[in-house]
């Protein structure tokens, strides 16, 4: 069985799935017969994404309106699941902005905005999910997407990458406490991949460098993490847990 057959019927809920990796993600999901769930708040790109999905022949796929930012709105999108009367298998903790300036240029609000964003928002989720799957006596398996700006450092994002260090270490730490209820807990650290995230990236001198800088030369691919997300979200990677793992062209170990 290859790993696209093993997550077929699985029930998948991807946040931020309205655009850049998590529509990758969806379709990945989508594509291997996953019963699916797609999250975000722009609704109409939701719903443009699942009628395409049905039109290709997924078998299941369900839409909900979340801000992750929001307990409330969450916890509202979490009933909607639960009240299909089927449970999670896998989450793809994807949902995530960015900021860019000097530290000293940020306004505080955006420091929140983006940890409760993408620190606060991918905890919420990830416990909404691990409390269903404890209460029901089964495990499940989470996959957060953190950033290799969680491992190293460059100047102008520094939230950014304090989040995405957060959540690494928020991956591990959750991994050690659920590994007894059969919960795993695993990290995706995308290096620098062509999105509405990255848009433009190319096309200044600081970004050619940028890229220049990446053993390999160029930008990912979305799908190119969708071999590592169907490893951790299947039975494949059934050993694995608190594994932080880069896909990035090298660019963690990029030449000092
Ligand atoms: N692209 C890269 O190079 C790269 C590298 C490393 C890590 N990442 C991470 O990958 C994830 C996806 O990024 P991307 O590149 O695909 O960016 P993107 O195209 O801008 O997508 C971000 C997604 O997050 C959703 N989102 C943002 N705030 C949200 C909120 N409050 N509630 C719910 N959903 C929210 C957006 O949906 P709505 O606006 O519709 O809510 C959108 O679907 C992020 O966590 C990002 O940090 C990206």
């Amino acid at each position: 069985m290859n790993l696209g057959e093993m997550l077929a019927g699985k029930r998948v809920l991807v946040t931020g799935a309205s655009s850049g990796l998590g529509e990758n993600f969806a379709r990945l999901a989508a594509g291997c017969g996953a019963k699916l769930v797609i999250a975000a708040r722009r609704k109409e790109r939701l719903d443009a994404l699942a009628d395409g999905l049905v039109r290709l022949g997924s078998p299941q796929v369900s839409v909900v309106a979340m801000d992750v930012a929001s307990e409330a709105s969450i916890e509202e999108a979490f009933a909607a699941i639960d009240a299909s009367g089927e449970m999670l298998d896998v989450v793809v903790n994807n949902a995530g902005i960015g900021t860019v300036s000097p530290a000293l240029a940020t306004p505080t609000r955006d420091f929140d905005s983006v940890m409760t964003t993408n620190v606060r928002g991918v905890w919420l989720v990830a416990v909404q999910a691990a409390r269903r799957w404890k209460e029901a006596g089964r495990g499940g398996s989470i996959i957060n997407i953190a950033s290799i700006q969680g491992e190293r450092v460059r100047p102008g994002i520094a939230p950014y990458s304090t989040s995405k260090a957060a959540v690494i270490h928020m991956t591990r730490s959750l991994a050690l406490e659920w590994a007894r209820y059969g919960i795993r807990v695993n990290a995706i650290e995308p290096g620098y991949i062509g999105t509405e995230m990255t848009e433009g990236i190319g096309d200044t001198e600081h970004g050619r460098a940028l890229i220049d800088r990446i053993p390999m030369r160029r930008l990912g691919t979305p799908e190119e993490l969708n071999g590592l997300l169907l490893l951790l979200a299947t039975e494949a990677g059934s050993w694995m847990t608190g594994a932080c793992v880069p896909v990035d062209g090298g660019h963690l170990c990029a030449s000092l």
